[in-house]
This record gives C-alpha cells, structure tokens and sequence, in this order.
C-alpha cells in the first residue's frame, strides 16, 4: 500500500558563530546523516526541504535546499519553513554558544591570554514545545555518556515526539563517519534500537518509523 507523500523539513551540519571576519565557532557535524535521512524520504516519494548549515555534500536531487550559517539564521529558516511541513527533522548540530558580539576587525594578537564571552543561542526544539502543531517533531541527541537519560530527558523538555539518541563518544560512528548506531525514543517511553549499519541504512529505516508515525498525528 502506498504511503501518502509527507512535506520533511530537514536539518542538517553544523552551524558556525562568527567571533571575527575570518573565525568561527563551529562543531564536527559532517551532515552526511540529514542529507540520507533527506535521500531516503525522496526515494519514498515525500518532499524535502532541507535547512543546510555549511556542509561538502551535493544536494540530493528533488531536495529544495536553504543555505544557512549561523543559529539564527537556521532558527528563522525553519520557522519560516514551519507551516509549510508535516514533520520537522532537526537533525543539525546548531551551536550552544555563541560569541556576545562578533568583532567587525579581525582580532589581533597578543601576549595576554583572550577571553571569548559566549552567550547561549536560542534553541529551536525548544521554541516550538508551547506551541498547538500540525507536525511530527523528531530530535537528535548526541551524547558521549548516560545516552538513555540524556535523551529521554531532552525528548521530554523539548517536547519531542521522538529522538533519536546516537553515542559521539566513538570515532567508528556517528559524527563525520559513513555509520551509525540509534537508539529512537518515543513519547510513550517504548524505543527502538537501529544496530550499527550505514547512515543510508539508518535513514531508510527512520523514515519509515517516521511515516508511521505520521499517520497516526
Ligand atoms: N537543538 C536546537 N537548537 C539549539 C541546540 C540544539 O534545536 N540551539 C536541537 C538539535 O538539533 C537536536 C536537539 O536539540 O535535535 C538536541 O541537541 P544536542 O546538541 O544533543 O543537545 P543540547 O540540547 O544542545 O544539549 P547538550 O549540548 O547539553 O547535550
């Protein structure tokens, strides 16, 4: 039976927090698992924005891509993008801090130490947890220990209806590797665990957890 196509708003990379001209504050996230999870919702016949932090990888043919660089222009991306989509993936690595004011010169340098004053950036899962949706939320959770209650607990706060929790503790997976391991969390505290395969693997199986799931909303 064929399932009803589905409008995936994706996020994918890393977000870069500009400290001078030419510095950035950023993070390893390659945005090779958004660009397959995106892949694998168009070879299932959806439709596919994707909200891209600056990443090396084509877009996958049939995706509409928005470019982005810094947290705030991904946070005003995907709220534009909202109420146009059935289901946001917000799979990017978006920053945690960011420098207080970005110097308009480049920083020279000198004998003393240099102190960065950083300021938390705004989360965007968490802008949209008050919120009466229409769409299926899915979060991602990278953690490097206590991954079950890390996760559940940001699935909870940031009001999720799922997450998926992967270990970046390991070099053989998750962040730039071409695999990965999930654990997927759902409100109803039943999970699922995806064992080591390829990131393409992982997307195919996500996004049919997640068309599942969509239908039910
Ligand atoms: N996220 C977000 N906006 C931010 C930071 C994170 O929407 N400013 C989202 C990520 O895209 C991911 C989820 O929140 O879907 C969890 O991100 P993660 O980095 O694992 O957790 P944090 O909430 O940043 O908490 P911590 O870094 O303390 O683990």
């Amino acid at each position: 039976m064929a399932t009803e196509p589905l409008r995936f708003l994706i996020t994918a990379g890393p977000t870069r927090e500009p400290i001078d001209p030419i510095r950035y504050l950023s993070n390893r996230s390659s945005g090779k698992m958004a660009y397959a999870i995106a892949e694998a919702a168009l070879a299932a016949k959806h439709e596919v924005m994707i909200v891209s932090g600056p990443v090396s990888l084509p877009a996958p043919e049939g995706a509409r891509v928005s470019k982005v660089v810094t947290s705030d222009q991904m946070y005003e991306a995907v709220h534009e993008q909202l109420p146009r989509c059935d289901v946001l993936v917000m799979c990017a690595a978006v920053a945690d801090y960011k420098p207080v004011k970005a110097s308009p010169f480049k920083i020279k340098k000198g004998a003393a130490a240099l102190i960065l004053e950083l300021v938390p950036t705004r989360d965007i899962l968490a802008s949209l947890a008050d919120k009466e949706r229409k769409y299926l939320v899915i979060g991602f959770a990278a953690e490097t220990n206590e991954l079950e209650e890390n996760a559940t607990k940001k699935l909870r706060e940031k009001n999720c209806d799922m997450i998926v929790a992967n270990d970046v503790s390991r070099n053989d997976r998750g962040m730039e590797s071409d695999e990965n391991e999930v654990i997927i969390f759902f409100r109803n505290g039943q999970s699922t665990k995806i064992p080591r395969t390829s990131k393409k693997n992982i997307a195919r199986e996500l996004v049919k957890i997640i068309s599942t799931h969509a239908k039910n909303v």
